[in-house]
C-alpha cells in the first residue's frame, strides 16, 4: 500500500475525533449557555472555531484521499456507473464525501450568522441549530456502523 495514502488515511481517521469532539462539546456549550443565561465568551468561540478548522482540514485531505490516493475512489471514478451499482464504492464515491460536504457548508455559514447574530442568545441558538444540523449530518454519513459502513474507530 502507498504510504502516503496510508499517512494520509491515518490523518482523516484520527481528525474525526477532534471534529467529533468540538462539535458535541460546542453543542452542550450553547445549551447550557441558554439555560444559564451565559454571556456567550472565548470557550463558546473557541470550540466553534476548531470544530469548523477540523472540518476544513478534513475536506483538504479528503479531496486528497478522493482524488489522488484512495484505490477505492480511483477504481469508482474509472467506471463510475458500474460503481453505482456497488454499494461499498458508492458510499465512498457518493454518499461519504456528499453529504459531509453539506455539513462542512452547513457549519461554515452558521459560523457566519452566528457572527452576525447581536446578542449572547441568539448567538448561542444560531450554534445550536447549525452545529446541531451538521452534526447530526456527519454522524449519520460517518462509515462507524451506524448506517452499515464501518471502518476502525480508531486506526494504527
Ligand atoms: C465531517 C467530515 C468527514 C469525516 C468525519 C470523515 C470521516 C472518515 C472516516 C472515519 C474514514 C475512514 C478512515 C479509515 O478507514 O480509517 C473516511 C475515509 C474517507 N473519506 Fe472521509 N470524512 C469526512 C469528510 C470527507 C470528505 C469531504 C471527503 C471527500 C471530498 C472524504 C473522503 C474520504 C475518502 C476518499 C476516504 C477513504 C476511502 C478509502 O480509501 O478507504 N471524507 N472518512
Amino acid at each position: 500500500m502507498h504510504s502516503l495514502y496510508t499517512f494520509t488515511l491515518l490523518l482523516h481517521s484520527w481528525n474525526r475525533w477532534i471534529i467529533l469532539v468540538a462539535g458535541i462539546l460546542s453543542i452542550i456549550l450553547a445549551i447550557s449557555g441558554m439555560i444559564k443565561k451565559n454571556n456567550y465568551n472565548k470557550l463558546n468561540r473557541t470550540t466553534s472555531l476548531i470544530f469548523l478548522s477540523s472540518l476544513h482540514f478534513q475536506l483538504l485531505i479528503g479531496l486528497l484521499l478522493y482524488f489522488v490516493l484512495s484505490p477505492v475512489t480511483l477504481q469508482a471514478l474509472s467506471d463510475f456507473g458500474a460503481a453505482m451499482k456497488n454499494s461499498t464504492l458508492r458510499y465512498w464515491a457518493v454518499e461519504h464525501s456528499f453529504v459531509n460536504v453539506i455539513a462542512i457548508i452547513v457549519v461554515q455559514a452558521g459560523s457566519l450568522i452566528t457572527k452576525s447574530r447581536q446578542t449572547d442568545q441568539k448567538k448561542f441558538k444560531a450554534t445550536l441549530i447549525w452545529n446541531g444540523i451538521a452534526l447530526l449530518l456527519i454522524i449519520i454519513i460517518i462509515p462507524m456502523g451506524f448506517m452499515g459502513v464501518e471502518r476502525p474507530w480508531f486506526r494504527f
